[in-house]
């Protein structure tokens, strides 16, 4: 039928659908364009690197590790006179027991937090349940709660504070070797930061504490070469699902973030974006039952 024949407001609905359907048409094909101009990563090459074909290729005998260089440090050192705050640890905090099975029943992403503070028992939980030691074994490794390719444990855990008891807002960074924190720093109007960091995932800027995990790939690369990146990437996941279950025992929630602004969170972190990047991030903050 033509359009005069129609009534007028089927008409303008009608067109304004057809609009925005092409303009998503547009749009789809402009982030298209923008996929298949990009200069390195090709849909080969990233089916590749989820592949283990990289370690039929790679020399390990040539590896840092094969040349009897020393390995990086397990933990990136501590300034002097930074402010170093101890946590409480398992013989001494009150979390309550909580049954496996139902925790990873439960677990889900939660994107709505209260405005309740975590304690600090609360917090020390978690971050000994993402990197916490369970074992030195020596110089160059430390066993954790979470398993490592090569025990090689890339990562370390920036928070971004915002509601912990018994601490200030401002970013601070894990020490799984003494369990305790350092103070990195204090930002102006940091929610907006975290916010803009997160690309507009407005509850980062709600949440309680993000977790922010930054990848040092040298203490991988030690042992493992180009074959690192993959695992790298592999162990991450195992860190954030511990996040995941252990915020179920504490009536806490959170969810992975994998959509951020690489350079906004880099800054905010102060971390050079080379020797040591961030990789993924985890918003955690009590949730209404
Ligand atoms: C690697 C990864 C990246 C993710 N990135 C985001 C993100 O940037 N923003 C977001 O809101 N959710 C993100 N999520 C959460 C997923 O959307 C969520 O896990 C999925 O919808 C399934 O829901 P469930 O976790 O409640 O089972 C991410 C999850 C994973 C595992």
């Amino acid at each position: 039928m033509h359009p005069c024949f129609v009534d007028n407001d089927i008409f303008i609905v009608v067109v304004s659908a057809l609009n925005r359907s092409c303009s998503a048409i547009t749009l789809l094909r402009k982030r298209k364009e923008k996929v298949t101009r990009h200069p390195t990563i090709t849909t080969e090459s990233g089916r590749y690197f989820l592949t283990d074909r990289i370690r039929e290729e790679v020399d390990f005998w040539a590896t840092r590790q094969s040349e009897g260089i020393r390995p990086p440090p397990v933990q990136k050192p501590v300034p002097q006179n930074s402010k170093i705050i101890p946590l409480p640890d398992r013989a001494t905090w009150s979390i309550p027991p909580c049954d496996l099975q139902t925790a990873i029943a439960n677990r889900e992403s939660h994107r709505r937090f209260t405005a309740e503070p975590l304690s600090l028992d609360e917090l020390a939980f978690l971050l000994w349940a993402t990197q916490g030691v369970r074992k030195e074994l020596h110089e160059a490794a430390v066993l954790r709660t979470v398993p490592s390719a090569g025990c090689r444990h890339p990562f370390e855990t920036y928070l971004v504070v915002l509601r912990v008891g018994g601490l200030a807002e401002g970013i601070y960074r894990y020490l799984p070797l003494a369990h305790s924190l350092v103070f990195e720093r204090t930002v102006e109007s940091l929610p907006t930061h975290l916010t803009a960091a997160a690309r507009g995932q407005s509850f980062a800027g709600q949440a309680a504490v993000t977790f922010i995990w930054t990848a040092i790939p040298e203490r991988t690369e030690w042992r493992y070469a180009e074959a690192s990146y993959k695992v790298i990437a592999l162990d991450a996941g195992h860190v954030c699902q511990n996040l995941y279950l252990a915020c179920e025992a504490i009536s806490a929630g959170t969810c992975a973030i994998a959509a951020y602004e690489q350079t906004l969170v880099d800054n905010l972190l102060g971390v050079n974006g080379n020797e040591e990047f961030s990789i993924y991030m985890a918003p955690v903050g009590k949730v209404a039952k």
